[in-house]
Formats: C-alpha cells, structure tokens, sequence
C-alpha cells in the first residue's frame, strides 16, 4: 500500500515522466577502476543520510532500518551500489526506482545534498570492509 502511495507521488510529481518508467537497467558494471576514489567525504552528506535515508536504508546503509518492503531496500553497501559511478548514483536518487519504495528526491534536495549523500553512499562500502 505504501509502496502505491510513493509510486503516485512520483506519478502525479509535477509531471515527472521518467519516475512513472522503470529507469532503464544500465547493463555493464563499469570497472572499478573507473570509479574516483572518494576520499574526502562531506560530514553534511552523513547528516542528510541519516535524516533522509536511514530510516529505509538503515544506519549502516545494509538495509537494516527499522521498515521492510518488497522488494526489499537497496543494500548501500554492495557492489552492485559501489561499482556504480557518481552520476547514476545520483540519477537513482533524483528520480527514485519505479515500483518501489524508493521515492524521487530531486524536490526534497538541493543538487548539493543530493551529490553530498551520494559521496556518502560511496564511502560506506570501506565502513563495512573486510566482506
Ligand atoms: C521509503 C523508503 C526509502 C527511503 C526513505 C529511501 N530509500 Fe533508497 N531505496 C528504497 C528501496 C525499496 C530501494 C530498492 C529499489 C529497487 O528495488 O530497485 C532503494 C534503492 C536505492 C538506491 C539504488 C541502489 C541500486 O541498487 O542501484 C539508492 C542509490 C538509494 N536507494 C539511495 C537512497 C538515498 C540516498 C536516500 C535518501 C535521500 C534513500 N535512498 C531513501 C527505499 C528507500
């Protein structure tokens, strides 16, 4: 039901068409090497995770959060979340994923927060090593 409500939102969202769409699958993993090491991560984009995202993602981002859905949240932690450049990161949480309870961020934050808890994202893969 829920899950239904988040997908309206996103439907009636000033015309968000994209949101409406499952977000084409982007279907090669880019190397690793390709993806710039993050290595001074913003404290702001930590405060904005834990107030936005951490109820559903969880604290740790392993989808431990006080919530479940189905499908089931994003572990934040994986590979399939840390081989993924910055832009598609930020694409995902602009627009949300179709059909679940992962919503449209791009009317709730600035560009700024949106890439700051992106960067975020992106260093809680070492917080979770060894794997
Ligand atoms: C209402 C619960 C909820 C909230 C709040 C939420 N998410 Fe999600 N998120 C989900 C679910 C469910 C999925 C899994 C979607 C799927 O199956 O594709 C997801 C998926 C994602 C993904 C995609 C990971 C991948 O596999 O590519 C990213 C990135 C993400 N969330 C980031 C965030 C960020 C950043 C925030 C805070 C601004 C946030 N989420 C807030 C429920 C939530």
């Amino acid at each position: 039901m829920k899950t239904r409500i988040v997908l309206m939102a996103v439907c009636l969202g000033g015309g968000v068409w994209v949101g409406c769409h499952p977000v084409p699958k982007v279907e090669e993993v880019p190397k690793v090497a390709e993806a710039p090491q993050v290595t001074d991560v913003p404290k702001s984009g930590q405060v904005t995770y834990q107030k936005y995202c951490a109820a559903c993602h969880g604290s740790t981002g392993k989808g431990d959060g006080d919530i479940t859905f189905n499908p089931p949240v994003a572990d934040l932690t994986s590979a399939k979340v840390y081989t993924q450049l910055a832009p598609q990161l930020i694409r995902t949480v602009h627009k949300g994923r179709a059909d679940t309870a992962m919503g449209t961020w791009e009317n709730v934050l600035s560009d700024q927060e949106v890439e700051e808890v992106v960067s975020y994202l992106r260093s809680l893969r070492d917080a979770s090593e060894p794997r």
